[in-house]
C-alpha cells in the first residue's frame, strides 16, 4: 500500500465550477490523481490518493480515492471534471469519498499506522532514506505547502527530497511511484 496526500490551498469545495483550472486549480488535483492511480491500461489498486481541498465555500474537504475500488474512471480532464463535480455535489462514484476530515486529523490518524514523508526540495535525499512499509507522502500544490501546514506535517513525518529542482506536484508523484516500483522489483 502507498498513499499520497495533496494539500490544495484553493481547491473548490462545491460543484459550482465551469473548468477545473478555474475551480482553485482542481486541474492540479486531476494531474495528481492520474499520476497516483493510473498505469497504462490499468489502475494502481494498492494506492490511496487524498486531496485536502481548502478553497471556498466549505473548507476543509477531504477527497479520498481508493485505487482498489475505483471504477468507471478514464484519465482525461473532461471525465474528471464530471466525476469531481458529482462527488462534490454529494453523488456516488465507486472508489471516491468526500468527508470533513481535516489535514491535521488525517495526518495524525495516519501517523499511528504508517511512516510519513513530506516531499520538499530541501529535504533528505530520498535515495538515502529507507522508505518504510505502507508509506504516506505529503505534498503541496502548484504553490507549495503553506508554512503552517508543513510545520504540522513535520511533527509526524520526515522531509525528503527528490532533487534540488522544484518539480510539478504530479511529476513528484510519478517519481515516487517509479522509485517504489523499482524497489519492489529489486527486493
Ligand atoms: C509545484 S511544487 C511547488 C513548488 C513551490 N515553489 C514550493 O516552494 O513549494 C509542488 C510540491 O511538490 C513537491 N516538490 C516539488 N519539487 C520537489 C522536489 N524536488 N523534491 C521533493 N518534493 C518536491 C513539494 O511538496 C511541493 O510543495
Amino acid at each position: 500500500m502507498r498513499e499520497f496526500v495533496l494539500y490544495s490551498r484553493k481547491g473548490r469545495t462545491d460543484s459550482k465550477f465551469t473548468s477545473l483550472r478555474a475551480a482553485g486549480r482542481l486541474d492540479v488535483v486531476h494531474e495528481c490523481i492520474v499520476a497516483s492511480l493510473f498505469l497504462s491500461h490499468g489502475i494502481r489498486r494498492n494506492v490511496f490518493f487524498h486531496a485536502l481541498l481548502s478553497g471556498p465555500p466549505f473548507p476543509p474537504l477531504h477527497l479520498c480515492i481508493d485505487g482498489s475500488r475505483l471504477r468507471n474512471a478514464p484519465t482525461d480532464q473532461g471525465a474528471w471534471k464530471e466525476i469531481l463535480r458529482n462527488v462534490l455535489s454529494g453523488k456516488f462514484h465507486p472508489g471516491l469519498n468526500v468527508d470533513k476530515t481535516s489535514f491535521e486529523a488525517l495526518l495524525k490518524a495516519k501517523s499511528n499506522e504508517a511512516p510519513i514523508y513530506v516531499l520538499e526540495e530541501g529535504g533528505k535525499n530520498i535515495l538515502e532514506v529507507d522508505i518504510g512499509k505502507n508509506p504516506v507522502f505529503v505534498l503541496g500544490d502548484h504553490i507549495g505547502l503553506p508554512r503552517k501546514v508543513e510545520v504540522f506535517a513535520l511533527r509526524y513525518g520526515e522531509k525528503v527530497s527528490l532533487a534540488k529542482q522544484p518539480y510539478l506536484a504530479a511529476s513528484c508523484i510519478n517519481i515516487v511511484n517509479y522509485l517504489l516500483d523499482r524497489k519492489a522489483i529489486l527486493s
